[in-house]
This record gives C-alpha cells, sequence and structure tokens, in this order.
C-alpha cells in the first residue's frame, strides 16, 4: 500500500544504464524553483497542467486500477517535471459504462478508487508541493444509476420527477418509434425506450452518449440548483478548479425537432447536431458558475478555474464560451486536430491567438488526451510528437499534457477485441475513434508488466500493457538525458524563467515552405520543420532547447527549436 508522498524504496538504476546517471522517480524533490509569473496575474493563463486518468496513473492497493493514493503517492514526480497542476478525470462512484463519464453520485469516491478521506489527503498534499487540482465535472448527463433517474423510472409520465430529464413519448401508433431522429455520438439512436413500473412499454429518454448516460433537462430549475451544491460540495474541501465534460451541451432545442442531417450526427464526435448542442442558453449556466467562482476568489483570494471541453465548429464560435463573465478557459482541439502540416498548424495557431486573445482569455492548447490517438501515433513518429509538444509548449497562453505523453508512449493499438472496453466499440461494432489505446495503465519501472504500475504481486492492470512500454518507463526516461521526459521537463522550467514564453505576443516569420518560425516576445524565437529534408535554421547560433540533435545553423526535419537572439 502507497501512503505516503515520500518514497521508501532505495534508487534502482534502469537496466542497462549506469547507476551515476539515475535520479528515481521517488527521489524527494529538489529546493523550489522560482515563483511564475506576476502575483496580480491569474495562475491559470499560462498554466501547464497534467491530466491524470486516474483509473491507469497508479494502482495503490493491487487491484490493477489506479486510484487516489496512487496519485498522491506520484505527485512528486509531477512537481518535478515542472507542471503548475493536474486535472483528474472523474473518481466519483459510478458504474463505470464510461469509465466514470456516467456519475452516480456528484458528492462521492468511488470505492475503487479511494475514500473522501484519501480525497481530502491529496488536497493536502497538492497544497503543501504547489500543485492546482482540477476536478472533472459532468453536467450534461449522469449514471442511468443515479437516484434522480432512479425515481424517474419508477415514476409517472409527466411527473415532476422525470422533467429532471428529457423523456418523451414515442412516433408511429403504438410509441414503437424514438421521439426524434437524433442519434448518439457513440453510435445508435440518442433515445432508448424504457418499461413502465406496471410493466408496458413506456417513454423514451434522451442520451446524446450511451443509454447509460441519460441526459440532465437544464431546464428544470432543480438541475442548476443541484450542480450549484455539487460545485460548491468540491470548493469547500479546496479544489482549485474544474474541467467541464461536454461544456457546449446541457441545453437541447426546446422542441426537440428532427435533426436537418441525422447521419452527421455519427460522423464524428464533434459536436454537429446543431439541435443538440452549442444552444445560447448554455452561456447563462458559466456566468453562473463564473461568479460562484468569483465568490470564493473574494473570501480567500484564490483564483478558481473553469474549463472547458467546448467541441464548437471554430475557433470564433469558441470564443464566446471564454468571455470575461463565462469560463475562464476552453480547450482549443483545433490543434489537436491538425495533422502535421505546417499550413495547418499556421492556421489554426493564428485563428487562435486572434479570437482568443481578444476575448480577454487565452488560449489553451491541447495535442493528448484520453479521447484521442497519441501523438508519437498520430504523427507517424516519436520525434513529430516531441517536435509538436515543444512547439505547443512555446505558444501564448496555457497547456495541458496528458499522462505519458512526456514519456513518449505510443498508441496501443493491438489490443485484442476481448479486453476493449470502451462504449464506442461496443455501441458500433468496430474500433474506429476508440479510445482504450491512449488509456493503458501507464510503466513506471522495471522490466516487466505491470512496470511499476502497481505493488508486487498486484492483480493483471485493466487493460494489458505491451512488452515495448518497458523502453517507456518513467524510470529509464529519468535516467536518460535524451529522453522526452527530460525535454518536457526543460521546456516547463524554461517557461517559468523567460518572460517571453508567458501570455505575450506571438510574430510569425518568413520562412521556406514547410517550416514555421516565429518571435515570443522580445528575443525568443521558435522554429518548428514539419518537412523531410533539413532546413536552414532561422537564425545562427546554438539553440537554447531542441527538440532532437539540432546543429547551429541547421533545422533537422521533425524538428523544433528555441533560440535566444537578442534584437529580432
Ligand atoms: C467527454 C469525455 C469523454 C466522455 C464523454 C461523455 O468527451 O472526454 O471521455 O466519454 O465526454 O461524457
Amino acid at each position: 500500500m502507497i501512503t505516503s508522498v515520500v518514497p521508501a524504496d532505495p534508487p534502482r538504476p534502469a537496466e542497462g544504464l549506469p547507476a551515476s546517471a539515475v535520479l528515481t522517480v521517488d527521489a524527494p524533490l529538489p529546493e523550489e524553483r522560482p515563483a511564475p509569473a506576476a502575483p496580480d496575474v491569474p495562475w491559470w493563463r499560462d498554466a501547464v497542467i497534467y491530466q491524470v486518468y486516474v483509473r491507469s496513473f497508479q494502482d495503490s492497493d493491487g487491484d490493477g486500477i489506479g486510484d487516489l493514493p496512487g496519485v498522491r503517492a506520484r505527485l512528486p514526480y509531477l512537481k518535478r517535471l515542472g507542471v503548475d497542476g493536474v486535472w483528474l478525470n472523474p473518481f466519483y462512484p459510478s458504474p463505470q459504462h464510461d469509465h466514470g463519464y456516467d456519475v452516480a453520485d456528484y458528492k462521492g469516491v468511488d470505492p475503487m478508487f479511494g475514500t473522501l478521506e484519501d480525497f481530502d489527503l491529496l488536497v493536502e498534499d497538492c497544497r503543501k508541493l504547489g500543485l492546482r487540482l482540477v476536478l472533472d465535472t459532468v453536467p450534461n448527463h449522469c449514471s442511468a444509476e443515479h437516484p434522480w433517474f432512479l425515481e424517474a423510472l419508477a415514476a409517472a409520465p409527466g411527473s415532476t420527477s422525470r422533467a429532471r430529464f428529457h423523456f418523451a413519448d414515442g412516433r408511429g401508433a403504438d410509441g414503437e418509434l424514438p421521439p426524434n431522429n437524433w442519434r448518439a455520438m457513440f453510435g445508435g439512436p440518442a433515445w432508448s425506450r424504457i418499461t413502465e413500473p406496471d410493466g408496458t412499454p413506456g417513454q423514451w429518454y434522451l442520451h446524446m452518449f450511451t443509454p447509460e448516460q441519460p441526459d440532465l433537462n437544464w431546464r428544470n430549475p432543480e438541475v442548476p440548483v443541484e450542480f450549484e451544491k455539487v460545485l460548491r460540495f468540491w470548493l469547500d474541501r479546496g479544489v482549485d478548479g474544474f474541467r467541464i465534460d461536454v461544456a457546449a451541451g446541457l441545453f437541447k432545442h426546446p422542441e426537440l425537432p428532427d435533426s436537418p442531417d441525422p447521419e452527421a450526427d455519427e460522423r464524428t464526435r464533434d459536436s454537429v447536431n446543431p439541435l443538440a448542442w452549442n444552444q445560447p442558453e448554455v452561456h447563462e449556466v458559466w456566468r453562473s458558475w463564473r461568479a460562484i467562482c468569483e465568490e470564493y476568489t473574494a473570501l480567500d483570494g484564490r483564483q478558481r478555474l473553469l474549463v472547458g471541453e467546448a467541441s464548437v465548429p471554430t475557433p470564433a464560435e469558441q470564443a464566446k464560451y471564454v468571455r470575461g463573465d463565462e469560463l475562464h478557459q476552453a480547450f482549443f482541439f483545433h490543434l489537436l486536430h491538425a495533422p502535421w502540416d505546417a499550413e495547418h498548424f499556421h492556421q489554426v495557431i493564428d485563428a487562435a491567438v486572434r479570437d482568443i486573445t481578444a476575448t480577454g482569455s487565452t488560449v489553451t492548447w491541447v495535442l493528448n488526451n484520453h479521447d484521442q490517438v497519441r501523438t508519437t501515433t498520430r504523427f507517424g513518429s516519436p520525434e513529430r510528437a516531441r517536435a509538436a509538444a515543444l512547439l505547443m509548449l512555446s505558444l501564448p497562453g496555457a497547456a495541458y499534457l496528458y499522462q505519458g505523453e512526456e514519456l513518449g508512449l505510443p498508441e496501443v493499438d493491438d489490443l485484442p477485441d476481448e479486453v476493449i472496453t470502451d462504449p464506442i466499440f461496443h455501441r458500433t461494432g468496430n474500433r474506429k475513434g476508440i479510445r482504450d489505446g491512449c488509456r493503458v495503465p501507464l510503466p513506471w519501472a522495471g522490466t516487466e508488466a505491470p512496470y511499476g504500475f502497481g505493488p508486487e504481486g498486484s492483480a493483471p492492470t485493466w487493460l494489458p500493457q505491451p512488452a515495448s512500454f518497458a523502453r517507456h518507463t518513467a524510470e529509464r526516461a529519468l535516467a536518460d538525458h535524451t529522453s522526452p521526459y527530460h525535454l518536457y521537463r526543460e521546456a516547463l522550467h524554461l517557461r517559468r524563467l523567460l518572460p517571453q514564453l508567458g501570455e505575450g505576443t506571438l510574430r510569425w516569420i518568413e520562412t521556406p515552405p514547410n517550416v514555421l518560425a516565429f518571435a515570443r516576445g522580445d528575443g525568443l524565437l521558435v522554429a518548428t520543420n514539419f518537412g523531410t529534408v533539413p532546413a536552414p535554421a532561422p537564425v545562427t547560433g546554438q539553440p537554447l532547447l531542441s527538440s532532437g540533435p539540432c546543429p547551429a545553423g541547421v533545422l533537422p526535419p521533425a524538428t523544433t527549436a528555441w533560440w535566444i537572439q537578442p534584437r529580432l
């Protein structure tokens, strides 16, 4: 059982590496780095937050599933990496049909992940280490096992219990057809029919994801009141903010009419049904949540953060979510969806900086998360993934990292069908868009599964780790100064030391095709070569930091470099 942030294990050298090179994953923390930004600048504006997918981060009790004491035990690793805070994926009581995004109790901890006491200890440790703690909140839908939904099933059509959800009579002679043609994001119709308490086929309810995730009706005043209580429950326990799941959801067109293009609804995880997403009323909710955050800040001076998962078609549309009195930030997914292509990166960076900064917010960059194919695989090589990361960490604004990207983990794309847990696979019958491959438990140390994920003699990890993970353990990464871990660490520490890397300005510099280059503030130059042949470096001299070997005067393919150049 891991119970303390101070490790018990003595340092062990990674296989094949000299003991002198070894800095263990669990070594005590070095001295504090200088504090970031000026005290009056809200911390979140240029923060780098590390996403912890709790069930795959660190298992403390040997059941093969990560948990909160496991997260606690690894906080020193995250502190040493140099991130500003941690976002935890949902750990609330849940039947786990969508790994916690089906919440049965918004104010508890699932026993699988620990207890509320473990959570409180985690808050305390984060505070001691100066790490911000951001929780996931899931307001669009709850679990079909949430007491409200169970009550609604037992109640009559038209009851106040059903009014908290979207229940409707079916179409057709006997109500045998769904109330409209909407498709669910994870395959199949967005409606399921219930059996009424008297045993007769009954009404239908709306679920934009799986049938186990009924959508809440945000036009019912009880819903916002309940969520306000949920926010306060966690704010009172000391959290620094919330990541908001499906932040462009919540409200649906009041009449629930047919979608003009139902087929489109299933083609992408982005929110294409104009009637089910991005309704104007949602902005009122974000204004009220922002007011709650401000209220807490007024009490103790600590800034709280709301960061939304707002999948909307354009950066301009996204900008509406981060207006001054709404969310502080919204993930900028257009970079995450960009192919490895200089022109494409140029366009999305340009649009983000223009549209988002015009709101007074900062862009929230992201290249990896628990829903996407990891960059090492998506961009086609570890070198490109590293170059993209170093490019992202030089952009103005905040950034989110997903656990394991600092270890260069690839997508595990050969998991056998029998172990796949993603509801997308089970609802569509195919592997397109499935997410298990980026959720495989992290390799920490050693040469065999579970690679330090759990204590000695643990149950098998909930998803099997491939043999290739032996090359990607944190232990090896720390010992190898050319590993992605050290690249991320250097970049994160430079972000604290160089004022140019804060919010600041971005000025494009003319380059040959396939190369992007820009100046940040006064004197920092960044360039990425997206091509397959070396390009001339935009400046002379050795780079300050580069994502791979980078001799003076040359920018090798699939490489990003940072240079300090006075008087640019
Ligand atoms: C968000 C989450 C995803 C989840 C879905 C439904 O997109 O990131 O993991 O499956 O919402 O809650």
